[in-house]
């Protein structure tokens, strides 16, 4: 291997940052070695609690007993922890700094004013029926609203399900039903790179299917004319100017819900990731203020959506929790040009910028100039997420937009894991480019084989954690079991990531992507199977394998497999419909990359496919194809190769 670049850590950065080397080093040992005590410490300094808890954690890893518990008997109420507590103190600080599609416009909203949003728009909650417990749909686009609308759950004990805006009426469905989510809030429309996102309309098509939810609440972002039903829609304005601002905040315990989070897994539908109230938002705050070294004071930017768990824990949980600044976009990174982040940043001094390796891919392709016409000296820290970030858009990010002057940090987490779990301290840790380097406090990964084995030392496998911390899932939303058989049943005792890793010779990790059937495309999680039941529906498909293929920018881009039933033809018409077929019932973020005729699939004599083999051709990796002697027709391997979409 050739030798490895390492950055070390900048004296400037050591001298702010909450955490130096010595007290990671420190802290991460107590942490391991103490859990309950270290936990019990930062859950009083990171949050208010009403009532003390009876039990710092309660927990087993055993999949005939699987229970996982943080600070049970601790009462708090989160919208209270993210906004009352600090009115006193910064009630005319910014809370949300939120920056719109168009440049023109954008608007501070201090803590004073989102609490006062929040509590009547709990109320008007209430209002309409909403008790604790009950689960509310929230379908927005990025706009101060969304967060209230969270917290406004939060404050009452509702249960909110937030689906990312990009997904289609279907998708919307399944999920309203799989929780029986009886309210939802939206907008009329959303606005992404001065395109209108129709997300009132897309909820009328969902709810068609959705008899039991009584109430839409629809934000009024564009004005544009929207379908209307009068027995069930109502204008957030209007119930707002009739709502009071004084909601008392409903007391939870630790262990009562918080949100219910869609993620795509290896099979079938996508599930409800559930995460509770005390030690997420524990966990949230933690690494919010550690990770990210923030100050009173600095401007925070994460780039992510709120329908993803990034733009959960890291715009909304924990900066509100930790009194911040977060800046929320509206917009894309492309428009109206490719130095938007950047100008940005100028605009609003941003000290803070966490973003996705598939943006930097993106931006990186336009070169160095649109960087350069800007300032960014503001910046004292970059961050990335949601897939593995290849050393050379590292470098370009680190050179080109940091001006090799600030650090990086590669967090890797999942919308399992409530919040990030393996990352650097910008003020401890040494970078390696591609590295997500070293395991947050109270976080054990290991490495085993798949056979089973643990591995010591320097080693590559399969990511696991062995005990867990207060950040994570509790368990499948209406399906215990399929938690269990998800994430603890591969390697008994321990959290299966479904992620691959290797470890060095430092004991830094590297994440080298998913070993499992989830794909990650611009970072967003898909499911292989939901691609592949979205293809079938088509009347001419017979049958679809989908797997991943490297792709420059996105990551990975999605190659199907078709075989159409006996007696149709293929043609590029055909082609474009079962492309849009894959975008009506997922969403754009689906859309495959390349469609493959396959006359016949790869399978084994008992019928399984074999995706190692499709994985290769679609990677074009072909003098390495593997035993193929156990196919019940090697032919068709040839087939596949010869008749192989280049991308
Ligand atoms: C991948 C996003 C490498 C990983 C927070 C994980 C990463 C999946 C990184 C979770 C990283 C996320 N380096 N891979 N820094 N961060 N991933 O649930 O495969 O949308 O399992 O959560 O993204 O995606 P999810």
């Amino acid at each position: 291997m050739s030798e490895e670049k390492i950055y070390d850590v900048p004296a400037d950065v050591v001298r702010r940052a909450h955490i130096d080397n010595g007290k990671y080093l420190e802290m991460y040992e107590r942490s391991v070695k103490d859990p309950d005590g270290f936990w019990a410490e930062q859950a009083r300094a990171f949050v208010t609690w009403s009532k003390p808890w009876s039990q710092v954690s309660n927990w087993s890893y055993d999949a005939k007993n699987l229970h996982i518990k943080w600070f049970e008997g601790g009462k708090l109420n989160v919208s209270w922890n993210c906004l009352d507590r600090h009115l006193e103190k910064r009630g005319n600080q910014t809370a949300i700094l939120w920056e719109g599609d168009d440049p023109r416009e954008d608007k501070k909203i201090t803590y004073r004013e989102l609490h006062a949003e929040v509590c009547k728009l709990a109320n008007v909650l209430k209002r309409r029926g909403v008790k604790k417990g009950d689960r509310v749909c929230i379908y927005m686009p990025m706009i101060p609203e969304a967060a209230a609308a969270m917290l406004a759950c939060a404050r009452i004990g509702a249960v909110h399900s937030v689906v990312f805006g990009g997904f289609s009426p279907e998708s919307l469905k399944d999920r309203i039903l799989d929780s029986d989510c009886r309210v939802v809030i939206t907008a009329d429309e959303g606005v992404r790179g001065a395109r209108k996102v129709p997300l009132k309309a897309n909820t009328d098509d969902a709810l068609t299917h959705c008899p039991n939810v009584h109430t839409v609440i629809v934000v009024r972002r564009t004005g544009d004319k929207i379908a209307w039903d009068a027995r069930r829609d109502v204008w957030y304005h209007e119930q707002m100017a009739q709502s009071s601002a004084d909601c008392a905040p409903e007391e939870m315990d630790a262990e009562d819900p918080l949100f219910i989070l869609y993620t795509s897994g290896s099979t079938g539908k996508p599930k409800g990731v559930l995460h509770t109230t005390g030690g997420y938002l524990v966990y949230a705050a933690i690494t919010h203020k550690l990770i990210f070294d923030y100050h009173d004071g600095d401007i925070y930017w994460c780039t992510a959506d709120v329908g993803w768990v990034t733009g959960h824990t890291y715009i909304v949980y924990g900066p509100l929790c930790n009194g911040a600044i977060t800046l929320m976009f509206e917009g894309v990174p492309t428009y109206p040009n490719a130095s938007r982040f950047w100008e940005v940043i100028d605009k609003h001094k941003v000290n803070i910028f966490y973003t996705a390796p598939t943006a930097i891919r993106a931006l990186m392709r336009e070169g160095e100039a649109p960087v350069k016409r800007t300032s960014r000296q503001s910046l004292k820290l970059l961050g990335t997420v949601g897939e593995p970030i290849n050393p050379e858009a590292w470098e370009w990010y680190y050179h080109v937009v940091g001006d090799a002057r600030v650090p990086i940090v590669d967090t890797w987490w999942q919308t399992e894991t409530g919040g990030i779990l393996i990352t650097p301290l910008p003020g401890a840790t040494r970078l390696k480019p591609g590295s997500a380097t070293r395991p947050f406090f109270g976080v054990m990964p290991a490495i085993m084989d798949d056979k089973g084995k643990l591995l010591e030392g320097e080693c590559s496998g399969n990511l696991v954690i062995t005990r867990p911390w207060p950040g994570q899932m509790r368990t499948v939303y209406g399906d215990h079991q399929r938690f269990v058989d998800t994430y603890f049943r591969t390697y008994p005792g321990m959290y299966f990531t479904g992620d691959g890793a290797r470890r060095d010779k430092d004991g830094y990790y590297w994440i080298t992507g998913r070993v499992d059937d989830v794909l990650n495309v611009s970072g967003h999680r898909l499911g292989t199977a939901e691609v592949e039941s979205a293809l079938v529906l088509h009347p001419t498909v017979a049958e679809a394998a989908v797997v991943g293929c490297p792709h420059a920018i996105k990551g990975q881009g999605i190659y199907c497999y078709v075989t159409l039933k006996v007696g149709v033809e293929s043609s590029e018409a055909l082609r474009k419909e079962l492309v849009q077929q894959v975008r009506k019932e997922i969403g754009p973020m689906a859309t495959p990359d390349a469609i493959q005729w396959a006359p016949g699939l790869p399978k084994t004599r008992s019928g399984k496919i074999m995706r190692r083999i499709l994985r290769k051709i679609a990677a074009n990796e072909l003098d390495n194809l593997g035993d193929t002697t156990t196919l019940a027709d090697p032919s068709v391997v040839d087939d596949l190769i010869r008749n192989r979409v280049r991308s």
